[in-house]
């Protein structure tokens, strides 16, 4: 057999073939298609594979690369932190000058009462965190019996057994014998899929909602601990609640005596035209995981906010709290995340996708989109959205056999130059908050030709 030449992209598909098992892969359909696309770098909003292809990154990452690719400073920032202090663990009351200023920071920036940060790497652990601390603080105030955590149909909140348990994917629970006892789900705000016929709105919201309280009433409030819901759904396809749904959900959280959980990972940090999702959508949240645009994924780091009712109890009823993990704080993934939220700030990010990027992303999609035969919806809050494509007469939303076309979607607008994500048929995008006027222009011609060949090749209602 032929050695491929070492530094082509030949040689680093076959190392991957033989030696990685990628996250959320199918293996076996990837050695059929051929091989994983090997990025070699990036700039901007502009991503580059090894074979000198660009595409234009319309999911910044995994939601996560909120500054875009390539600011120097972040780098410089890393490489100094890294001689001054490479790393020095956060347990057993210590802490540097990195943990303490971020931690402030994200004090001042997250919506009231939120004023302690416990860290973590991913997004997964600080919701692994929030689970154990929730348990806890129902613990200390003897109430013993609150145990379970309410989440949501397609809700995504990680891959860890816990955080597998609090999401609301079906095939990722048969995988794995999941949930774990004490994670139960109630119904999405998806009125795309769950709506009546002529219901409004914020009718649907409403019966949405209701389906928490059933829930509650249903199991005794005083078994639910807590309930946890992204402001936006983003991996379940950028579900965007009507207005009624969220203040809803908190009056019966209050009436209940449940904490709720506002799962920040990927709408926190301007995605959706404000700070927090929550800012957006008007929650107040006792706790809030974090993660993604913390760094812009330019270092792993998660937190999760814990509000002053909670955290006042840890402190001053709780005694040694017997979590964490090794790299919580760690010193250069703080100080990058410092330096991002700066670069945030500085450039005027939230303000841009709130005002001028993300309104304009949405009206070039209606005007590139709306009536077209293969697209049912269109939807968005700044910079994130939905595409959602019409499926052929007669078969069911989300089901047994759907996913193809949104699949075949994804193919084409990769040919074409451009990346989005297909969850199931709901095509669905979040670009890096620099993404100008011009690149959205190429991203939605992008999007528009792929959908056009898609429905030439036979895809139609
Ligand atoms: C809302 C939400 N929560 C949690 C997570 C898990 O984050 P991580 O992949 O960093 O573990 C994700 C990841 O996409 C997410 O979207």
């Amino acid at each position: 057999m032929n050695t491929p030449v070492r530094n082509t992209t030949a040689h680093w598909k076959a190392l991957e073939r033989q030696h990685h098992l990628a996250p959320f892969t199918d293996y076996k359909a990837l050695a059929g298609e051929g091989d994983a696309r090997i990025i070699t770098k990036a700039e901007g909003v502009w991503l580059t594979d090894s074979e000198g292809k660009t595409l234009l990154d319309g999911m910044a990452g995994l939601w996560c690369v909120n500054v875009g690719y390539g600011h120097k400073r972040l780098a410089d920032v890393a490489w100094r932190q890294m001689q001054e202090l490479p790393y020095y663990n956060t347990f057993f009351k210590t802490a540097h000058p990195p943990v303490a200023e971020l931690s402030q920071k994200l004090a001042q920036i997250t919506p009231k009462g939120l004023n302690h940060a416990f860290y973590g790497t991913s997004g997964s652990e600080a919701n692994d965190t929030m689970v154990r601390l929730v348990k806890r603080y129902w613990n200390i105030l003897g109430k013993v019996e609150k145990k379970i955590i309410i989440g949501r149909q397609y809700g995504y909140h990680g891959s860890t057994m816990a955080a597998t348990s609090l999401g609301g994917f079906l095939g990722m629970h048969k995988m794995s014998d999941l949930p774990l006892p004490g994670f139960l789900h109630v119904d999405a705000p998806y009125q795309w899929q769950f709506g009546r016929p002529g219901e409004t709105p914020e009718a649907f919201g409403l019966r949405a909602a209701k389906s928490l309280e059933d829930k509650i009433l249903e199991l005794g409030p005083e078994r639910v601990a807590a309930f946890i819901g992204e402001p936006i759904q983003g991996a379940g396809g950028v579900i965007i609640p009507p207005s009624t749904y969220w203040p809803e959900i908190q009056r019966i959280c209050r009436k209940y005596d449940v904490l709720l959980v506002a799962d920040e990972v990927i709408c926190g940090f301007g995605r959706t035209g404000n700070w927090f999702g929550s800012d957006t959508l008007g929650i107040e949240p006792d706790l809030m995981p974090m993660a993604k645009g913390l760094t812009s994924g330019y270092l792993p780091l998660s937190a999760l906010m814990v509000g002053d009712r909670v955290a006042n109890v840890m402190i001053e009823q709780g005694g040694e709290f017997f979590h964490g993990y090794t790299y919580d704080g760690h010193p250069v993934s703080c100080a990058v995340a410092l330096a991002n939220i700066q670069l945030i700030e500085e450039l005027g990010l939230v303000e841009q996708a709130g005002k001028d990027t993300g309104p304009y992303l949405q009206q070039c999609l209606h005007q590139a989109l709306d009536g077209h035969p293969l697209v049912g919806e269109i939807r968005g809050v700044g910079l994130i959205g939905a595409v959602e494509l019409n499926l052929p007469k007669g078969v069911e939303k989300r089901g047994e056999g759907t996913g193809k076309l949104g699949g075949a979607v994804r193919n084409a607008i990769m040919e074409q130059g451009a990346i989005m994500r297909a969850c199931w048929d709901t095509m669905v995008f979040s670009p890096p908050l620099i993404i100008t006027r011009a690149e959205i222009d190429v991203l939605v011609a992008r999007l528009k030709a792929a959908v056009d060949q898609v429905q030439k090749q036979g895809f139609m209602n």
